[in-house]
């Protein structure tokens, strides 16, 4: 783990304060144009999927970036967990409390297969409260949460630990 977190953590810019006082920003930009730090993102979020997964769910809208690139890698399909009013057919809804404010967001009904072996992606785990809610979305869906995947864990966050009360197993390539 020691390479890879010298090579994609500086890549991880920290911005203080934004978008509201008090919240630290982690803009994942400076690694998306990385072309090499992209690539090493992507697979090493790929090769920590759990055997069998069949679709990988990226969270709306970073998760969009790195799950669509890791479903590829993977081998497996990918679905849209959309902030609210995005999905055009009928959607089932979460909603959820973020560091900043409040947000709903939907999933496509008939997504999924019943019991589909699903990973919930997304860039960054910090509070738990959207990737909770795409769990739950993907479950009411008819599909099973094999693990929820991100770029970038906050430990000083008590993100893991509401994830894991609710029975998810968390794998974060990079922690903070
Ligand atoms: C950020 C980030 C995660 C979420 C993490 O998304 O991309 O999705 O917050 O926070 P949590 O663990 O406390 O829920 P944001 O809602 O800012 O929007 P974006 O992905 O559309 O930029
Ligand atoms: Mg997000």
């Amino acid at each position: 783990a020691g390479l890879l977190e010298d090579r994609l953590l500086p890549l991880l810019r920290a911005v203080p304060d934004h978008p509201v006082p008090g919240v630290t920003f982690r803009d994942i930009t400076p690694l998306l144009g990385d072309a090499g730090a992209l690539r090493a993102a992507v697979e090493g979020m790929a090769a920590a999927l759990p055997a069998g997964t069949e679709y990988v769910a990226g969270v709306e809208a970073r998760g969009f970036v790195l799950g669509a690139a890791v479903a590829v890698a993977a081998g497996a399909g990918f679905v849209p967990v959309r902030k609210a009013g995005r999905l055009p057919r009928e959607v089932l809804a979460e909603e959820y409390a973020l560091e900043y404010g409040t947000a709903t967001v939907e999933l496509h009904a008939d997504a999924l297969p019943a019991g589909a072996r699903v990973v919930v992606c997304d860039d960054v785990l910090a509070t738990g409260g959207t990737a909770d809610a795409a769990c739950r979305l993907v479950e009411r869906a008819g599909g099973e949460v094999a693990s929820v995947a991100f770029l970038l864990e906050l430990a000083a966050l008590p993100g893991r630990a509401r994830l894991e009360e609710h029975g998810r197993d968390v794998r974060s390539l990079l922690r903070l």
